[in-house]
C-alpha cells in the first residue's frame, strides 16, 4: 500500500486534533477486533502536544488506556531521565497524566550497550506479537528537516536493514547512538502516520512525497505498509511544497 493518504490542515492545533481523531478511532477498532492496542510512538518535539491532547478531555475519556500497549519507533542512547529521552517526554505527557501501568508500557532499555539494547528491544517486541504476522496497530512517526524517520538516518547501514527488529544507529551528525525500529518492522504495521507541521520541514515533505525514490538520501521513502495504511497528517506550511497528490 504505498499510496499516502494527506491530511492537510491550516494550523498545527487542526492537525493535532485530527490525528488524535484517528488515534481514538483506531485504538477503538483494534480493542473491539483483538482486545489490545498497540501503539509505538515517535519523539523528539512535533509529538508532544499530541500526547498532552490524548491525555485531556475530550480525548482521555474515549479511549480504554488499560488495553493500551506503548512501545517506542526509536530512542535517544540516554538514561530515561534525560530531557533527550524519548520515554521521559511519553512519561510526563502521557503515562503519568493517564496513570498508565508500568506493564503497559515498553521502553528500550538505555542501560545496556547500544547493540545489546537493540537485540533485547527486538526480543520485546517479538515476544509480545508472538507468532502473529501483523505488528504494530499504530507507528507514530515525524519526519526530520533532513528527511529521516525514527532513526532511520540518511546514510546508515540500518536503511539496508532487512530484519524485522530494533537496531543500534550511530548518527554522526549528533555523534550519539540511537535505537530505532528498521523499516521492514514499521511496514508491517497495520497503520502508520507521520505527524509533520512547520515551515523547516516542507523541503523535506516535498522530497519525501514526491522526489524519485533515493531512501539513502530520503529515508522515510522507506516507510510503506506492506498492508497497512499510510497516512501524513501535515500543516499548510509542512504541505507548501507538494500540491494535494
Ligand atoms: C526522535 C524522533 C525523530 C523525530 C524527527 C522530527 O527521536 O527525534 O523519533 O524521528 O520524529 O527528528 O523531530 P521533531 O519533531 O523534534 O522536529
Amino acid at each position: 500500500n504505498n499510496n499516502p493518504q494527506l491530511h492537510i490542515y491550516p494550523t498545527p492545533d487542526e492537525v493535532l486534533a485530527s490525528l488524535a481523531d484517528y488515534f481514538v478511532e483506531l485504538a477503538n477498532q483494534a480493542i473491539a477486533t483483538h482486545g489490545r492496542f498497540s501503539v509505538a510512538l515517535s519523539g523528539g518535539n512535533s509529538p508532544k502536544k499530541l500526547y498532552e491532547l490524548l491525555a485531556s478531555s475530550p480525548y482521555r475519556s474515549r479511549v480504554i488506556w488499560e488495553k493500551v500497549d506503548f512501545f517506542f519507533g526509536d530512542e535517544r542512547y540516554v538514561p530515561h531521565t534525560d530531557p533527550e529521552s524519548n520515554y521521559l517526554l511519553a512519561k510526563k505527557t502521557l503515562f503519568a497524566p493517564l496513570h498508565i501501568a508500568s506493564a503497559q508500557v515498553f521502553a528500550v532499555d538505555t542501560a545496556l550497550s547500544p547493540a545489546e539494547a537493540a537485540r533485547r528491544y527486538t526480543q520485546t517486541i517479538e515476544h509480545y506479537f508472538g507468532s502473529k504476522k501483523a505488528r504494530f496497530d499504530l507507528v507514530l512517526l515525524g519526519l526530520g528537516d533532513n528527511s529521516h524517520t525514527a532513526s532511520l538516518f540518511p546514510h546508515t547501514t540500518v536503511l539496508q536493514e532487512a530484519g524485522v527488529g530494533a537496531k543500534e544507529v550511530f548518527v554522526e551528525e549528533k555523534q550519539a547512538y540511537r535505537i530505532t525500529l528498521t523499516a521492514p518492522l514499521i511496514n508491517q504495521a497495520q497503520a502508520v502516520a507521520f505527524l509533520v507541521y512547520g515551515t523547516d520541514k516542507a523541503a523535506a515533505v516535498q522530497r519525501v512525497l514526491t522526489k524519485e525514490r533515493n531512501v539513502k538520501e530520503f529515508p522515510a521513502q522507506l516507510i510503506a505498509p506492506a498492508s497497512g495504511e499510510l497516512h501524513w497528517f501535515l500543516d499548510a506550511d509542512a504541505a507548501a511544497e507538494v500540491q494535494k497528490l
